[in-house]
């Protein structure tokens, strides 16, 4: 019990870890006034270029599988480590560096999945950057990348305990997504690589 508790507690932290508002800020940036004012890898592309986008992309989909794979290295239950990584993306979504705000969690539930399950995190991975590819809103292939995690693994017969893990990381990306979803239903929504 305590090694679970030290996991999900030290799961949160690293998620917690908001590498999209640091860089902003040691280029003199508030991430959280411009463009979406979301502190994620799409804004940071946005804002600073692909570089630095791609940089915090990697470093939050990494915080996300370094949860999950720690979670087992501590001796946790495949479940609990996925619990971890679940709590990566709360960290990241509810920093405790951030006075509580952060990002939408898409590139760490990312790496959580591909660390749970690598092939529905290769499925999530294709089809969300197909998504991406063909509407240029990062939002749509975050949602469909959600809704592919939940579907892929059911089909493929994981345990259930998977699938409902997977059913509520898909639920938290879908609602960090809400604004996102207004502006695609009015279209209005940003497509990737525009500035503003
Ligand atoms: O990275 C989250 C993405 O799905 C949407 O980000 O900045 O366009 O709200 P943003």
């Amino acid at each position: 019990i305590l090694h679970t508790l030290l996991a999900l507690v030290l799961s949160y932290l690293l998620g917690a870890l908001p590498a999209a508002a640091w860089i902003a800020r040691s280029r003199g940036i508030d991430i959280r006034t411009v463009g979406s004012g979301n502190a994620g890898a799409t804004n940071v592309q946005r804002t600073l270029g692909w570089g630095p986008g791609l940089g915090v992309a990697l470093f939050d989909a990494a915080k996300g599988a370094a949860a999950v794979l720690l979670a087992r290295w501590l001796g946790l239950l495949p479940e609990w480590a996925a619990v971890c990584g679940i709590m990566a993306m709360l960290g990241h979504n509810y920093s405790v560096f951030l006075g509580f705000k952060g990002g939408k969690g898409v590139a760490t539930s990312l790496g959580t999945i591909v660390a749970i399950d690598p092939l529905v995190g290769a499925c999530v991975l294709v089809l969300g950057i197909f998504t991406v590819t063909v509407t240029r809103y990062v939002s749509a292939g975050s949602l469909i990348g959600g809704a592919v995690a939940v579907t892929t693994a059911a089909a493929l017969g994981r345990p259930a305990w998977e699938v409902l893990l997977l059913l509520a990381l898909c639920g938290l990306v879908v609602w960090q997504h809400r604004t996102n979803i207004e502006r695609l239903q009015a279209g209005t929504e940003r497509h990737i690589g525009k500035k503003g």
